[in-house]
């Protein structure tokens, strides 16, 4: 069903943002309809920090990888000068894209007509233009965009003018601080998929607690039963992100069949960070899933109403690559974690066809699901402040 922007449409989503005890699940066409997710690309992607990777991925001068957001091709590259850049890959020519996958690279050669950039979006080289009228170079450029660099991620921002992230993710910092990401071990092996369901989906299924035990239900993932979440009641008003406790059965649990940390536990966790596990999200493109030994990140790139495409890698302490058998202790847990993957992809799968139907209900929460009306006031928020903007001319006419 298409939804028609109106008034009472935004009006509509006031119920989903009281209290977790009073609040309903946001209007199904928010996670359905195309001309939604154009306003959302408005409200929230051209506007919004975005996550594109790591800062290991980029760790030479030259050293670069692509990425999408809402669309957009983008490649993230670091100068010869040390500092991270991010800019659009279009050519300014005929709209080819000058880089694919990851590499090192001394400049983007468009492979189309050989147009060259510098390693800061500048065109350098253009052959046979001699002739095109007032064609001048040096004012052709590919559109840079804001790069901020948060626990060792790497995030974008369309709008030039955006305000820094990591002030209004303080709470959020502070509660991972022991976990040290910006030195985690990683690598670029990453599992990248493309799925048919809206973003929110997913955002959402990352942001489930209630689920645990029940779709997961199962000696895998028993150790974090949903009774034993925890939901903080300090983030700020202006927060850009959240985060919520699972206590677990017993210290420094794992997905894995030994249910137990197989990897070096983090060594500054207190016993309390032991006994739990955190989820943490900064919307609309970053998911958290953190235990004593493991964190699995999700980078989640919305591509249109329908579809997304998912980033999943992980980060380990400092020096756990190098131990013995790292990488057959870390199979174990990815093969734990792919199972149960596996069902939650199930279900993201089909509630976009129930969110297709003419009975779909706007249901009520749990209190176990506290974080879905976080995020729901975070989206909501910025709907409003959207949608304000696009009524603005014909008020003010
Ligand atoms: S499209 Fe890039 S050089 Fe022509
Ligand atoms: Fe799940």
């Amino acid at each position: 069903m298409v939804q028609i922007l109106d008034d009472p449409f935004f009006a509509s989503m006031e119920s989903s943002i009281g209290p977790v005890d009073e609040a309903e699940m946001l209007p199904p066409s928010c996670y359905t309809d195309p001309a939604f997710f154009e306003f959302e690309k408005d409200a929230i992607f051209a506007k919004e920090w975005l996550c594109v990777g790591r800062q290991e991925w980029v760790e030479k001068p030259g050293d670069y990888f692509t990425s999408m957001h809402m669309g957009e091709p983008i490649v993230v590259v670091k100068g010869r000068d040390g500092i991270i850049r991010s800019m659009s890959s279009v050519c300014q020519h005929r709209a080819m894209l000058v880089a694919e996958g990851h590499g090192n690279t001394r400049s983007f050669l468009c492979p189309y007509h050989h147009w060259a950039y510098s390693l800061d979006g500048q065109l350098i080289g253009a052959p046979a233009m001699e002739r095109a009228c007032g064609f001048d170079k040096s004012k052709i450029k590919l559109p840079n965009f804001k790069v901020e660099i948060w626990l060792g991620f790497i995030f974008v921002n369309f709008d030039l003018d955006a305000a820094p992230l990591a002030p209004r993710l303080t709470k959020v910092t502070e509660v991972l601080e022991n976990y040290d990401l910006a030195n985690a071990d990683t690598s670029m092996e990453l599992e990248e998929l493309t799925f048919p369901w809206n973003w929110k989906v997913m955002f959402e299924n990352n942001n489930d607690g209630y689920h645990a035990n029940r779709l997961h239900a199962g000696p895998l993932h028993d150790i974090a039963p949903s009774e034993l979440c925890v939901f903080p009641q300090d983030l700020p008003e202006d927060t850009a992100g959240y985060y919520r406790y699972n206590g677990t059965i017993h210290a420094d649990a794992s997905f894995n069949p030994t249910l137990k940390a197989l990897l070096p536990v983090f060594p500054k966790l207190t016993d309390e960070d032991r006994n739990r596990l955190l989820f943490a999200n900064v919307p609309p493109s970053l998911s958290l899933i953190i235990r004593a030994d493991l964190v699995a990140f999700i980078i989640l790139h919305a591509n249109s109403h329908d579809t997304i495409t998912a980033k999943r890698g992980w980060l380990a302490a400092p020096g756990a690559k190098a131990q013995p058998l790292f990488r057959e202790r870390l199979k174990v847990n990815l093969d734990a974690s792919a199972e149960i993957a596996a069902q939650d992809v199930h279900v993201d799968g089909l509630i976009p066809v129930g969110l297709r139907s003419r009975y779909a209900a706007r249901g009520r929460y749990s209190w176990q699901e506290q974080a879905q009306r976080e995020f729901n006031a975070w989206l909501v928020k910025r709907y409003k402040v959207e949608w304000a903007v696009r009524k603005a001319p014909a008020s003010a006419a």
